[in-house]
């Protein structure tokens, strides 16, 4: 029976769930792995604290005290941050410890570094757990989808956009009040930002684009935008389309093109899978050239889920330990696809814009779009009050620079009040 020892950096959310998947599943994860895990030390700014968990393991304030341990075989970073966790698995892999982290800020910036030092040093580095929690969306890719050319992935890897958005649907409710609650409830930080501004699906769309189509892509190549504009009224419109509004990680590689990878709030009509991933929830829509469509879904966060991932991980080093086969599967970057313009960008648009109540209105929009090469799919207009309409219009897939050059002949038009909000309707069903 191989014995691993894993000494894990952080006792915060998920590296509670680690210690206590550890523990309940001990026996059938030992008989799975032919190993039997001790975690022996754990790093915590406060050794202090009193906890919830508990164990039979060291807590310590020293970082050297695990990374240079020589029985630790396995380090496992959930502290969360850029520095020190990115100095601490340099640190580990060179003293010849595998490392499994969840840490996706880091590695949607520094992937390509760590994963090049995993590999000189003959050493494992997996991060499951850093994309949509519990859901093996990176196993998947990266062994059982390998054999496929990954064409597009869409998905829902931000939780707390999701609820928020889906109490907005579902109960008709206003933005901040759903942000406050979402707070008051634990599911979004006491700083939303990185949250409902995209950036932390953005990261999680660079983790996932990296992989699945072989070429590097940081957060900074990911053109973002967040939910804080979407209002009850889109949201009905949405409704009215049979449609509704998520936060959508786009990736897309179409031969010849680069990739394109773009994270914002986005209409799906109700007929496409992902709309049916409420509340918290997390889903992964997959496209590849041999399997076609599949469909990854579960909790994206949470300690047992989070944990989950970060323990297969590790029970999968302690595989590759047992045939000496680590490092197999590291950095798979191998391709160099230039990132797409957003200007380049294609899908259809929904458009809510006010205008005068006069004859020609609607011919005139009709003509400004069409001189941008813009079609329409459809159109909604309701009164709003004595000489005021408003108007939805659902454009066909449209090249983005096509729909910027007529949004700005719209706004010039003198007889539009005012353009409301501009959202993109994906999915290609508007073909
Ligand atoms: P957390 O609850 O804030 O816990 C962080 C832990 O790390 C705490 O135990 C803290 O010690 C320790 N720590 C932080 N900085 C430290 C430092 N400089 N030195 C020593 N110890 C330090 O965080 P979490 O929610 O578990 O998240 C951990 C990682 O997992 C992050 O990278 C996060 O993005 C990722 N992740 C989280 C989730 C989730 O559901 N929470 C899901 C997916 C991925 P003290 O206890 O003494 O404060
Ligand atoms: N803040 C993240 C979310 C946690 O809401 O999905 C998991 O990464």
């Amino acid at each position: 029976m191989q014995e691993v020892s894993v000494g894990i950096l952080g006792l915060g959310t998920v590296g509670s769930g680690v210690v206590q998947i550890l523990e309940q599943n001990a026996d059938d994860i030992q008989n799975r792995s032919q190993t039997r895990f001790s975690v022996s030390k754990v790093l915590v700014r406060n050794p202090q604290a009193s906890r919830n968990i508990t164990g039979d393991f060291l807590l310590t304030d020293k970082p050297e005290a695990i990374l240079k341990d020589p029985q630790i075989d396995i380090v496992v970073e959930v502290m969360g941050g850029i520095e020190p966790a990115r100095t601490y698995i340099l640190e580990a892999l060179r003293n010849g410890k595998n490392v499994v982290t969840a840490n996706k800020d880091l590695l949607a910036l520094h992937g390509h570094e760590l994963l090049d030092a995993a590999k000189e040093v003959g050493k494992d580095l997996f991060f499951e757990a850093s994309v949509a929690g519990g859901i093996p969306i990176i196993a998947s890719l990266k062994e059982s989808l390998t054999a496929n050319k990954i064409t597009e992935i869409l998905g829902i890897i931000n939780g707390t956009t999701n609820y928020i958005l889906t109490a907005m649907t579902e109960q008709g409710r206003d933005y901040n009040e759903v942000l406050k609650e979402a707070q008051e409830l634990g599911y979004a930080e006491a700083d939303p930002t990185a949250d409902v501004d995209g950036l932390d699906a953005a990261r999680k769309l660079a983790i996932l684009a990296s992989i699945a189509f072989n070429s590097r892509v940081t957060v900074d190549d990911v053109y973002v935008e967040g939910i804080s504009k979407i209002t009850a009224e889109d949201i009905a419109y949405a409704k009215e389309l049979d449609s509704t509004i998520k936060l959508l990680a786009v990736g897309k590689h179409l031969e010849d093109e680069g990739i394109e990878v773009r994270v914002h709030p986005a209409i799906i009509p109700n007929s496409h899978p992902l709309a049916a991933v409420s509340g918290v929830f997390n889903a992964v829509y997959v496209v590849g050239d041999a399997v076609g469509e599949t469909m990854f879904y579960g909790r994206g966060a949470g300690s047992l889920p989070t944990g989950s991932a970060v323990v297969a991980d590790i029970i999968q080093i302690a595989r590759n330990m047992q045939t000496n086969a680590t490092s197999n599967i590291n950095c798979t970057c191998y391709n160099e696809l230039p990132i797409k313009d957003r200007k380049d960008f294609r899908s259809a648009f929904y458009i809510r814009l006010r205008v005068k109540d006069e004859p020609r209105v609607l011919a005139t929009l009709a003509l400004l779009f069409a001189e941008a090469n813009v079609s329409f799919h459809s159109i909604i207009q309701k009164q709003k009050k004595r000489q005021e309409a408003e108007i939805v219009l659902v454009t066909h897939p449209t090249q983005e620079s096509q729909l910027r050059e007529a949004l700005e002949s719209v706004r010039a038009y003198s007889k539009v009040l005012r353009v409301d909000n501009v959202i993109r309707f994906e999915t290609g069903e508007l073909d």
